[in-house]
């Protein structure tokens, strides 16, 4: 690990993980300093080695992916701008219907909800369980022959509970209809496999268990998919044409690539791969399984979404019978140096199904490089808080 900081304990890593390992952050560094370029738009061979390591992301990524068509894969500033990409490719200027889930984020229901106010498509929701749950069959039964895409998120960045993306691929699948699945809080922490899926769209982010810097994400577009830009421009292919060229990935990729996070992110998924998603995935859930069982059962605290472990990814939110999430999650950090984030998590629809609305919870985030002190020493804390041992006065 590169950094990291003696004097806290980061427990934020759905929102970003921090720290990075070292060699994410000396691969930026050694790419700056050393073929700092602009890929793909020189014959030179700086930029030539910057287009190499576009070329050797795109690889590592779809090999995570497991799917086969490495061009398709699609460098975007985070997930958000890849969900708008998405969102805005399958469904403006058509007519019908959109199926999504009451555990999304923001990223896609106000993408969802512009669109859907300036062309004729009605939001379909179906609604989870308190616990984060939620049948494939209610998403099945939201769909009909006017179904134009299903947007679904795959873990919950407030419950940390999954949603069975594989199963749900199932039903849209033989029906051809795009699954688009937000893999911002699975993808680097989960095995993932997309193989043989048509209709199917990954959508990721590349700063959080994928370890990259922030500004780096993209998505996956089947061959059987075809969606229009959102964005063109200079591609640095076809100069001579003034139209947008339509092959992979110039079609999705205009102005200058954030190449220095790339990099970075090609250190991340190479670290991860190294080190196993398995065993990442193991050392998370232990430590918020750990956490979680610590506070379960005091009387003054409330953790939200199932225990069921093999189906949650480390995020685990609570709240303090009568305290102000904002001011749990401020001592936490003013007495004990414990960070972690407050409110809606840019995520009131999930709030609204796990009842948290509109106050919100405390989430507690686990990471790669926090440790079973951490999550005992988080515990500690917070029970200490839910007992009045430190207050906002004190
Ligand atoms: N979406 C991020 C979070 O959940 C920022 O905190």
């Amino acid at each position: 690990m590169e950094g990291g900081r003696e004097d806290i304990i980061y427990l934020d890593n759905a929102a970003t993980s921090f720290p990075k390992p070292k060699e994410v952050v000396e691969k930026a560094f050694e790419f700056i300093t050393r073929s700092g370029a602009n890929p793909g738009r020189a014959g030179h061979r700086l930029s030539v080695e910057a287009s190499r390591i576009l070329f050797e992301c795109r690889k590592a990524l779809s090999e995570m992916l497991d799917v086969e068509r490495e061009e398709r894969l699609i460098f975007t500033k985070n997930a958000t701008e890849g969900l708008n990409v998405v969102a805005y490719g399958l469904l403006k200027d058509k007519k019908g219907n959109v199926v999504t889930t009451s555990l999304e984020h923001n990223s896609v229901m106000r993408p969802l909800r512009l669109i859907s106010q300036n062309n004729p498509i009605e939001i379909r929701v179906a609604k989870a369980q308190r616990s984060g749950r939620l049948e494939p069959e209610k998403i099945e039964a939201l769909i009909d022959e006017e179904t134009v895409a299903v947007f679904v998120n795959h873990a919950s960045n407030v419950t940390g509970t999954t949603l069975p993306i594989f199963e749900i691929a199932q039903i849209t699948e033989k029906r051809g209809i795009p699954l688009v699945v937000d893999l911002t809080q699975s993808m680097g922490c989960m095995p993932l496999s997309f193989k043989g899926l048509s209709f199917t769209i990954p959508v990721f982010t590349g700063h959080k268990s994928l370890l990259g810097f922030p500004g780096t994400g993209g998505f996956y577009l089947p061959e059987a998919v075809e969606i229009e830009p959102l964005i063109v421009g200079g591609t640095g292919s076809n100069s001579e044409n003034q139209w947008q060229p339509d092959f992979m990935p110039d079609k999705f990729e205009s102005g200058t690539p954030n190449t220095v996070g790339i990099a970075s992110l090609l250190a991340g998924v190479n670290w991860i791969k190294k080190k196993g998603v398995e065993s990442i995935r193991k050392h998370e859930i232990e430590l918020a399984k750990c956490f979680t069982e610590l506070v379960d059962k005091h009387p003054q605290i409330e953790v939200y979404g199932h225990r069921d472990w093999p189906e949650k990814v480390a995020v685990v939110s609570v709240n303090v019978k009568d305290k102000d999430p904002a001011v749990v999650s401020l001592l936490l950090d003013r007495e004990f140096g414990i960070l972690t984030r407050a409110g809606l998590h840019c995520a009131p629809i999930a709030h609204e199904t796990i009842g948290t609305f509109p106050t919100g919870a405390v989430r507690f985030a686990f990471g790669v490089f926090n440790s079973l002190k951490d999550a005992e020493y988080a515990a500690k804390a917070l029970i200490k808080v839910a007992e009045g041992g430190v207050s906002y006065d004190s």
